[in-house]
């Protein structure tokens, strides 16, 4: 009897779940799904199997052939949910659990037309990573268990689901209502489980890919995506095959907290990727990496996130090297590098946090979570990388993968593979010290490069009212831009006038850069930068463009009351953790 994963009741001494079924009716007005689940396990076996649920209504308990089987379902806890105990009869090989989800389910958002891209029809979506599974379905809610799935969605006919899986087809239901039905064959973490049910459209972008948006925003996303097919051509180059035989793009609503989610087959996209230059498209990049690290290779529990963002921002940067060149990845990794110091500094006084292995027992992950996996976990796989020489690393990543596919390891598992195939290279690189110890070590790499060295100095000259001659201004692509934006000190209010008029920066669509210059502009004092703040605030629900406004906005006192005021008018938009994270910051 031991627990598999601190954010999950599964018991190391019971049966295991192999095959989730789930059938499952969206009801808009309500906002619940309910139906039933059903749970194959590996073996016949007996005996108590502990699930996990949040916010469920849990009506029955039944053998396939519908005799009922005993269950508790104990009071909820604070993270995990509330335990669902079934007493398997000796001999049980799956059990259908007739259910329904609460309208709070923190995996779901239920959104009004009036918050979607066309305006006309409802929307649906889940997001399930770190631990939300558990509130669409009962289920053993730890990466350690790969499940396969298989899933039926009862929708209005005028409307679609997608799920993160193949479509098997549609069937009529009555009462302009279909049936959407799904089979994802490989086994995935219960946190990959996805889908979303809107008025989609989908546009090709090669023979194993398209993007799926909201039919007013289909072909900006068919423009902006274009360069997937290359993009995954470059991937199966370094990692090896891709093995979920399709990749396609869901555009979500601009609520979408977060820049991408890699749900296999099918990554969800927040719109703001769609900046109408292409120059977001490192989020796919991004995404479509955690295909090998992460949904073939994935963290076992949250203790080990690091091996999915760190690995997957590694292999992020390594296509995009391949892709535009060692100057560009280069420019990408100063720009994680700045993210990374801001992080350091917001837990300066939690530093447990900025260890790569973490002790989570207690802690909620969305709370925990911040860009120190990603980038600190680029910078130790970047320093391995240094002392091992490409080709050998390169070979090691591949053996890893290949190793360890369709696995959930920890990072002890990764330690002893690196210790066997590149032996001596994690002491040279005093391992230890960047998985268990606080910040950064001293000889962490820092990106360099002769770019890189001269966006800085122009950012200083600036700084000083000498601005970029018209030349150098319109040279600067959206990556160099966003560098030197980041690598400007405190302005004074002129001077941010004069790099707007210069560089249109409150006219750019993409809030990479519209953002980081709103927070020049709210340091400087410049008043324009107050409606510049509430208009990108509008505009997006993504947490990587929330959290550092209002933090400034909350930070002077000037612009605190501000701050409310604005997420009085935006709260309704947001999704639920996006919420959570501001009111922390608004205190
Ligand atoms: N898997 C993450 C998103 C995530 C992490 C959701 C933890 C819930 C809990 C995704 O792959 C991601 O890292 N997205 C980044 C993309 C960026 C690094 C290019 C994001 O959302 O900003
Ligand atoms: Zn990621």
């Amino acid at each position: 009897m031991a627990r598999l994963d601190p954010h999950s009741q599964a018991d190391s001494a019971q049966p295991v779940t192999e095959r989730v079924d789930l059938s499952l009716k969206v009801d808009f007005a309500q906002r619940v799904l309910s139906g039933h689940a059903v749970l194959t396990l590996r073996e016949a076996s007996a005996g108590p199997l502990d699930l996990d649920t949040r916010d469920l209504r849990i009506a029955s308990v039944a053998t396939p052939e519908g005799a009922p089987v005993r269950y508790e379902l104990a009071p909820p806890q604070p993270i995990l949910g509330a335990r669902l105990r079934v007493h398997l009869p000796a001999g049980t090989r799956a059990i259908r659990i007739q259910y329904s989800t609460s309208p709070d389910a923190s995996a779901l958002q239920w959104l009004e037309p009036s918050q979607t891209a066309g305006g006309q029809h409802p929307y649906l979506y889940s997001q399930c990573q770190p631990i939300h599974a558990r509130s669409l379905a009962p289920l053993q809610d730890t990466a350690r268990i790969r499940i396969r799935a298989g899933a039926r969605f009862t929708v209005p006919s005028n409307l679609r689901a997608l799920m993160a899986a193949a479509g098997v087809g549609r069937e009529a239901a009555g009462e302009g209502a279909v049936v959407d039905i799904f089979d994802m064959p490989q086994p995935i973490p219960p946190y990959l489980l996805a889908f979303a049910v809107g008025d989609l459209s989908p546009r090709q972008l090669s023979q194993r890919s398209a993007v799926w948006a909201e039919r007013t925003v289909a072909d900006a996303a068919a423009w902006e995506l274009d360069g997937v097919e290359t993009m995954l051509a470059v991937a199966e180059d370094l990692f090896g095959p891709y093995d979920w035989e399709r990749y396609d793009v869901l555009v979500m609503p601009p609520s979408f907290p977060f820049g991408g989610m890699e749900n296999p087959r099918l990554t969800f996209v927040t719109p703001s990727v769609l900046a109408g230059d292409r120059s977001l498209v490192h989020v796919i990049a991004h995404e479509l990496a955690h295909a090998w690290t992460g949904n073939l290779v994935s963290n076992a529990t949250l203790e080990h996130f690091w091996l999915n963002e760190g690995f997957t921002v590694y292999a992020e940067r390594r296509i995009l090297e391949a892709l535009e060149g060692t100057e560009a990845a280069e420019l990408h990794a100063a720009i994680g590098a700045h993210d990374l110091e801001v992080s350091l500094q917001r837990f300066a006084q939690r530093p447990e946090l900025t260890r790569l292995r973490t002790q989570m027992e207690g802690v909620d992950p969305d709370e925990a979570y911040s860009t120190v996996p990603y980038e600190k976990g680029y910078l130790f796989l970047r320093r391995l990388e240094e002392l091992s020489g490409r080709e050998r690393w390169d070979r090691f990543l591949r053996a890893y993968i290949d190793r360890f596919r369709f696995q959930s390891i920890d990072t002890d598992d990764f330690l002893r593979f690196l210790e066997e195939r590149l032996p001596g290279v994690a002491a040279r690189a005093a391992a230890k010290r960047w998985l268990d110890g606080p910040g950064l070590p001293p000889d962490a790499p820092r990106p360099q490069s002769r770019r890189l060295d001269e966006l800085r100095a122009m950012a200083q000259r600036a700084a000083k009212g000498v601005l970029p001659d018209e030349n150098a201004a319109v040279r600067m692509n959206p990556t160099e831009l966003l560098v030197f934006l980041q690598s400007l000190p405190e302005l004074p209010p002129d001077v941010c006038d004069q790099l707007d008029a210069l560089l249109g920066l409150s006219r750019r669509r993409s809030l990479d850069l519209r953002h980081t210059f709103v927070l020049a502009q709210l340091r400087a004092g410049v008043e324009a930068g107050r409606e510049a703040a509430r208009r990108v605030l509008r505009e997006t629900g993504r947490m990587k463009y929330l959290r550092p406004l209002y933090t400034e906005l909350a930070r002077r006192p000037q612009t605190r009351a501000l701050a409310r005021e604005i997420y009085e008018e935006t709260r309704a938009m947001y999704h639920p953790i996006a919420r959570t994270v501001v009111e922390s910051i608004l205190g």
